[in-house]
Formats: structure tokens, sequence, C-alpha cells
């Protein structure tokens, strides 16, 4: 390159410094930043910027996988499909971090699955046990109902007249004895198993007020009606009971307190004690063969009450 005197870059640097170049860079040094920071906005809401994308992703993501159970809203074709991660030319390894349903959200209990509550004293799936009081602890069903002498919930009345109707064709007569409990009918009969057998022993058959599903008006004591058996005692044994083992899911109950699940329900064997949950979830528990609603419902054990 040709090498210039002093003068003469002094002279050149004017020259680029002078006239048009000049306002140019003037407006270069004005404009510039300003430019700049629009960019920068820009970058950060829309494609031109990757270093935003897998965060916008992995909180998608986080959301998806984290969440208990798969909603509605997180089905394919709905927001997940459009996250940017997943918009057309996204590159492979920013493809790993898409938030599209794996393994990781498959439901892992029937009540992910379903979507169930198990704490509304008012749903078909309410769990009731030594540990999960009622609550409000004083609540009561809006509809009851009456089977012969008893009261039990509304929806629970239809089956309970089939299942009673199909004992006395099928050869095994059942006639319901105790069914819904108010919070202060509970009490009393939890006092009076206490004055009859000490507490001890009571609290193992029998629940403290507000801790017996007897109140969700979803549970009934069911007895033998052959006019041979007239008590808890004799019915344990009888073949009434075992038809109810064998029978009570095809009108939508459970046997709830099984011999075995002490350690689980809290209660020794009662199975004169059935608690109804619908058609469709009694089928599924019998065919897959569970023996306590805890563990149906992927619940702790309730063995004891908290205090
Ligand atoms: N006998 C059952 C446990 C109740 O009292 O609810
Ligand atoms: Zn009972």
């Amino acid at each position: 390159m040709e090498r210039l005197g002093e003068g003469e870059r002094r002279s050149l640097g004017f020259r680029i410094l002078s006239g048009s170049a000049l306002a140019a860079l003037i407006a270069a040094v004005i404009i510039t930043p300003v430019v700049t920071m629009i960019h920068h906005d820009d970058g950060a809401q829309g494609s031109s910027s990757s270093a935003f994308r897998p965060a916008s992703g992995s909180h998608a993501g986080s959301t998806s996988t984290t969440a208990t159970a798969p909603t509605p809203s997180a089905a394919p074709g709905t927001s997940l499909s459009t996250a940017p991660s997943a918009a057309p030319g996204t590159p492979p390894s920013t493809a790993t971090t898409d938030p599209a349903p794996t393994a990781n959200s498959a439901p892992t209990s029937v009540v992910e699955e379903l979507h169930l509550n198990v704490d509304d004293p008012a749903g078909l799936a309410v769990v009731v046990n030594k540990t999960r009081p009622i609550h409000p602890k004083k609540w009561k069903p809006a509809n009851l109902d009456h089977v012969g002498a008893v009261a039990v919930r509304e929806d629970v009345a239809g089956p309970l007249r089939k299942l009673i109707k199909a004992s006395v064709k099928e050869g095994y007569p059942v006639y319901a004895h105790s069914g819904y409990r108010s919070y202060q009918d509970q009490r009393s009969t939890f006092n009076s198993w206490v004055r009859q057998l000490g507490k001890a022993k009571a609290l193992e058959s029998s629940a403290k007020p507000g801790f017996s599903e007897h109140q969700t008006g979803l549970a009934v004591d069911m007895m033998s009606a052959d006019g041979h058996c007239n008590n808890f005692s004799c019915f344990t044994t009888s073949d009434q009971a075992q038809w109810l083992a064998k029978n009570v899911h095809r009108f939508g109950f459970v046997i709830r307190f099984e011999a075995g699940q002490t350690d689980v329900t809290g209660y020794e064997s009662e199975p004169w004690h059935i608690r109804y949950i619908g058609k469709d979830l009694a089928a599924r528990y019998e065919a897959e063969g569970w023996h306590s609603l805890e563990a149906f419902f992927s619940l702790p054990p309730a063995p004891d009450y908290l205090q």
C-alpha cells in the first residue's frame, strides 16, 4: 500500500469527515443505538433470538411434564403444538426440549387418569378415613332418598334397590340396615360402641364423628334378610356376605373394609359395609383386583388418626 505523509493523512481524514460523509457519521452515531434497542426487543420476543427459545420452551415443558395429570389443554393440537420450539426450522437440539407429551405425562393413578376428586364429599370418588375427615366436618348430602328404613344419597338409592332385588332373586336376600348418618348420629353411634366395647376396641370398628363415610350418604351396612341371622357377628360367616363380596361391583359398590386390610383402612373386616363409587369405577376395582379404596386411588394407608 502507498504510504501517506502526516499532512496527507490529516487532509484525507478531513475529506472523509467533510460534507455528506460527516452528516452520515453523525446520523449513524445518533441513530444506531436506537435501532439497536428496537432490534434487541424484537429479538427477545421473536424468532430472531434463539437465546430466548429454550427459556420459553423449558417453561412450557415444565408445565406439561410436572403437571399431575394431562389436561385437555395439553392434548395434541392445542397450545403446545404452537410453541416456538415446535416451529418449522427449529434445530434438532432445540426439539429435544420440546414439551411434547411423553411418558412423563402419562397418568400414574386412576385418580389422575380420570381426574377424580377424592376430597369432595359431594363426589362419588371421595375418600374418607382416619386421616381424611369430611370437609366441612358437618357436611350433609343435598339430596337423600330412602331405601326401606334407611336414608342414602339420591344417586345411591337406585343401585341399592337393584342390589337388594338381585340378592332376593339369586337366593341371598339382604336389606339395608344403616345408611346415611349425620355428624351427630355418628357421634351417638361411636359413643355407643365406646360404652359397649371400650374405646380401644370401638376405634377398630367405628369412626369418630366427622370421619365416617356414612356421613357422605354413600355407605350402607347390609344385613341378612333370610330370617336366620340378624347381627354383624353371624353375618360375617353368612352366605349373604359371600354373595355381597362377589356381586356388589355389579351395582357400583365395593366392600370397603376387607379382612387383612386393617393397616390400610384403619378398621377390622366389615363384610356388611358397602360403599358406592359408581358402576364404571367399581367394575374396574373388581377387574383389577383391588382390596381398598386407598390403594385403588394411590392414597396413603390410614391406619390411625393423626392426633
Ligand atoms: N364402621 C365404619 C368404620 C364407620 O363407622 O364409618
Ligand atoms: Zn358401615
